[in-house]
């Protein structure tokens, strides 16, 4: 059992605008919290259709310890379930992808349908309800071509995200793409660690040089162009225009949403700012800047015209968390003719390993006896007060759901924190007709 008295009191412990007690990025309990109450509890981008990308097959990932996999039917639905065996509790498929009429567990070879029935379990008594034993079924909702996943019995309400997103998201056209390269780092670091450092630039200056050439790491709430650059927004914003195409911002309680422009010059997030792949995920585009996609607690996502990639931080251990990139191109594009993977993929290669250096150093300190709590700056790091805003009220939110007691002191809660969901269109942030970048 969690101790949710001890947690509440760590939450409570944290002044507003100021990183996390020791205990909240270092606790055990509060790993094993954070699977519970944060990662079981919101939605997840748990890959893209077009990693399934036929009739009859699967995707499956691990979600902060829990095995799930998504199958696609024959007739193109898609499902997901617990990645666990309802024999012995074995994981069915091994994380990854493929194609497949059933799912067979590789223990005993139970089998099940890709609507999750057991159709197959050999030797069981006669009184044995295989109807009782299908495996057991979780939310997923399809978005453009992304799949999010929650592993709640009572998610987060979606309609809302979903009007945000999928107007902007749509012209990317994701159910045509194809993953064109993915890989893993792992981080001596604590989730929260890995995602603050994705949620502000006020590190990219001197940490990211490659970054910085293309990335507009200025951040301000007045907006991150200095006036001498604004023709340079107008232009954007003209050709955004022109394409069709939507840019935001739409900034709900756990995602942020917004198409801003690249660096002068630049088209994609590649070290030399070129298109990456000359098959465009966006029909008759260029420059249209970036779609920036970010989801708590886990991920964001960039989409330009050619391309998209995908960031998504997994805890495995307290001080331990997988990070998986991917990059989509169209499902046409053909490696060496159309793309090359070194340029397409060396931008945020490098990037992130630079920031797994931030975040382990980061780590090392909080760990020391000497760490206290240290004030964010403003606005430069509003959106990681932002996400740690959120985590608390989620965290209150779970503890009060499942004690009945909210022990929220009022003072604690944050500037942005108390943004609610409002209808498709607005921006639940102060003032915002252009908000600031300021994160990855
Ligand atoms: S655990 Fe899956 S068939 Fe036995
Ligand atoms: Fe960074």
């Amino acid at each position: 059992m969690l101790d949710l008295e001890r947690i509440r009191d760590l939450v409570n412990q944290r002044r507003s605008g100021h990183t996390l007690p020791q205990d909240l990025y270092n606790g055990s309990e509060v790993f094993k919290f954070d699977i519970e109450a944060i990662f079981g509890q919101s939605w997840i981008l748990a890959g893209f259709t077009c990693e399934i990308p036929r009739p009859r097959g699967y995707l499956a990932v691990t979600i902060g310890g829990s095995p799930v996999v998504i199958t696609r039917d024959g007739e193109g639905v898609y499902r997901a379930f617990h990645n666990s065996c309802r024999h012995r509790g074995a994981q069915v498929c091994a994380d990854g992808a493929g194609g497949r009429a059933r799912l067979t567990c590789p223990y005993h070879q139970w089998v099940y349908d890709l609507d999750g029935r057991l159709v197959h379990a050999r030797n069981m008594p006669e009184d044995f309800e295989p109807a009782e034993h299908g495996l057991r079924p979780l939310h997923v909702e399809n978005v453009a071509g992304a799949l999010f996943v929650c592993l709640s019995e009572t998610p987060p309400s979606f309609a809302r995200f979903r009007a945000d997103l999928e107007p902007l998201l749509a012209p990317h056209r994701l159910e045509g793409a194809k993953i064109a390269f993915q890989n893993t780092l792992v981080e001596r670091g604590n989730w929260k660690l890995v995602m603050e450092n994705a949620r502000e630039c006020y590190h990219c200056g001197v940490s990211h040089p490659e970054l910085c050439l293309t990335f507009p790491i200025e951040s301000s709430i007045d907006g991150h162009f200095t006036a001498a650059e604004d023709a340079h927004y107008d232009a954007f914003v003209a050709r955004v225009e022109e394409a069709g195409l939507g840019k935001g911002p739409f900034i709900g309680p756990w995602w942020q949403v917004e198409r801003f422009p690249l660096n002068k010059g630049h088209a994609s997030l590649t070290i030399d700012g070129a298109l990456a792949c000359r098959k465009l995920m966006v029909e008759g585009a260029g420059d249209i800047g970036s779609l920036r996609w970010a989801i708590e607690p886990h991920s964001f996502c960039h989409s330009t015209a050619d391309t998209t990639v995908y960031f998504s931080a997994m805890p495995t251990a307290s001080g331990e968390t997988v990070v998986t990139c991917k990059w989509l191109v169209h499902k046409d594009a053909v490696e060496g003719v159309d793309y090359d993977v070194e340029h397409l993929t060396a931008l945020w290669n490098v990037t992130n390993l630079q920031d797994r250096d931030l975040v382990e150093n980061n780590q090392r300190g909080v760990n020391s006896v000497g760490y206290m709590p240290g004030p964010y700056s403003l606005p430069d790091e509003s959106y990681v007060q932002r996400f740690s805003d959120w985590y608390c009220d989620k965290a209150m939110d779970y503890i009060a759901s499942r004690t009945g007691v909210d022990g929220r002191p009022i003072e604690l809660r944050g500037v942005i924190s108390g943004a609610v969901e409002s209808p498709p269109g607005q921006v639940t942030h102060a003032d915002q007709s252009r908000l600031p970048l300021g994160q990855q």
